[in-house]
């Protein structure tokens, strides 16, 4: 693959090529097509930041209409343990939401604690159903007993940047996913 960002140096290899992400993203659309066809109002509901890149490459194969909106949410995290506790640090603000399908669109299941909170939040406050949808999932990283309804692809447990993923809000803007490597985590710590 030939150079294209300063940031590339910063990867130990790439894990899924922007072909292998597009043809992810066009089996996701496709399902979500079929499965919401008779759906009065479907909405995008992504969670910001990670998963802008994924939800606007997403929402441009979708042929259904859609509306879309975002939340962000923020896990704390005391040293390198989370404490299972979610922040809500933009909520949804729409009076319709019992009428909304909300799809749940995330970049990456970790822990699963992000989407277990947002799936109950949003079910509390009234939405029509509630599905996930996420690009990459570490089913072995799981804490709380989550299962997406949507998943591009199992990966490993490895930290991973690029497409909307961060680490320390650096590397978003890679057209690919790309393992990180480890001396630039201990390094920056
Ligand atoms: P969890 O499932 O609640 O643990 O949180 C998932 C969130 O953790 C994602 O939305 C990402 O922001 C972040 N995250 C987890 N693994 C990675 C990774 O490998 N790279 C970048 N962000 C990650
Ligand atoms: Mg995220």
């Amino acid at each position: 693959m030939a150079l294209s960002s300063v940031w590339d140096r910063d990867i130990e290899r790439v894990l899924l090529s922007r072909v292998e992400i597009d043809h992810l993203t066009t089996r996701i659309a496709a399902l979500l097509d079929r499965d919401y066809a008779k759906a009065e109002r479907v909405l995008l509901l992504g969670i910001l930041k990670g998963s802008v890149v994924f939800m606007g490459d997403l929402m441009k194969k979708m042929t259904i209409p859609v509306e879309i909106d975002f939340m962000k949410v923020s896990s704390y995290t005391s040293g390198t343990e989370s404490s299972g506790r979610i922040n809500i640090l933009l909520d949804l603000n729409r009076r319709d939401l019992s009428m909304c399908d909300v799809i749940v669109i995330e970049d990456i299941i970790d822990s699963g604690r992000t989407l277990s909170y947002l799936v109950d939040y949003l079910k509390l406050n009234g939405a029509h159903s509630v599905r996930t949808c996420t690009l990459l999932d570490k089913p072995s990283r799981r804490v709380v007993d989550f299962t997406p309804d949507y998943v591009g692809t199992l990966i490993p447990d490895e930290f991973v940047v690029g497409y909307g993923l961060d680490y320390a809000e650096q590397y978003r803007t890679l057209p690919y996913i790309g393992i990180l490597k480890p001396e630039i985590y201990t390094k920056k710590k």
